[in-house]
């Protein structure tokens, strides 16, 4: 796979699970890391193991909800580092869990907030820096299977990341002549501190329900979900732009 030596590439949400996994993967990759979360300690924990490996990070102290924040996190990387190539916006909230007529309207608002506005936000400020280079950059954007499809009880979950995918075909349709590529991911059920505090990973009958929604029969890894990441902003991925690629062991087969 194409070197990302010299690059430099934003992870929203890096601080844990599939950021963290995919902050790890670029840094292996050659690539100087932005860790940008809300959480410091994990942040920089991501930070020092990257610099342990020969690696160079930065953590930025993020918060997605809020323009000013993220327009600060793509400053940091002009700063650090010169440059912006790639950009992950992955930070993201499971959301209260609640049917539409029972969930308080702010619950279901501060999901969209997180899952929604914030992709938004960070590609506001990613793109105006891509677009100001010369070679462009591509941009990854976390969205889910539930981008995709339903779930009950979810439904700022599902309708914020339903609206992710909205955004990612729109992005790459203005981009297609500024040499921006701009992808989603969605991946299914993957094992990470999410989904624990869902509830899911700790009670092994609902555990054995989800996972036999996959053709695979298990959750996904972090690492499955990074590596569909790094193909899509690779060179091997030149002719793909504003598509939702599925990381979801079979989910939708059915
Ligand atoms: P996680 O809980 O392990 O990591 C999420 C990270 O986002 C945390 O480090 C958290 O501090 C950060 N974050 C939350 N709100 C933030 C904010 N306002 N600003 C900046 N950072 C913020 O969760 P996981 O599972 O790694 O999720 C990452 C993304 O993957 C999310 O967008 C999630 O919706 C998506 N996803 C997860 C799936 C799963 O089954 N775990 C499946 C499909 C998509």
């Amino acid at each position: 796979m194409t070197s990302l030596s010299n690059t430099v590439a934003i992870v929203t949400g890096g601080s844990s699970g599939i950021g963290k996994e995919t902050a790890l993967t670029f840094a292996e990759r050659g690539a100087r890391v932005v860790v940008a979360d809300l959480d410091k300690e994990g942040g920089q924990a991501v930070v020092e193991e990257i610099e342990a490996a020969g690696g160079q990070a930065v953590f930025t102290e993020t918060d997605v909800t809020d323009p000013d924040s993220t327009e600060a996190m793509v400053e940091t990387a002009v700063e650090e580092f010169g440059r912006l190539d790639y950009a992950f916006n992955n930070a993201g909230i499971g959301g209260t869990q609640a049917p539409i007529h029972e969930i308080e309207p702010e619950d279901w608002a501060a999901v969209v907030d997180v899952n929604l506005q914030g992709v938004f936000n960070c590609m506001h400020a990613e793109l105006q820096q891509m677009q100001s280079q010369e070679d462009g950059g591509a941009i990854v954007n976390n969205a889910s299977v539930l981008g995709k499809v339903g779930f009950e009880g979810a439904s700022g979950y599902v309708a914020a990341k339903h609206g992710v995918l909205g955004l990612t075909k729109t992005a790459a349709l203005e981009n297609g002549e500024t040499g921006v590529r701009i992808n989603a991911v969605c991946p299914g059920f993957i094992e990470t501190p999410l989904l624990e505090a869902g509830g899911i990973t700790n009670d092994p009958d609902l555990r054995k329900m989800i996972e036999e929604r996959h053709a695979l029969n298990r959750l996904g890894t972090s690492e499955e979900v990074a590596d569909a990441v790094l193909w899509l902003v690779s060179d091997e991925a030149s002719f793909v732009t504003g598509e939702a690629l599925g990381v979801e062991g079979g989910y939708l087969s059915q």
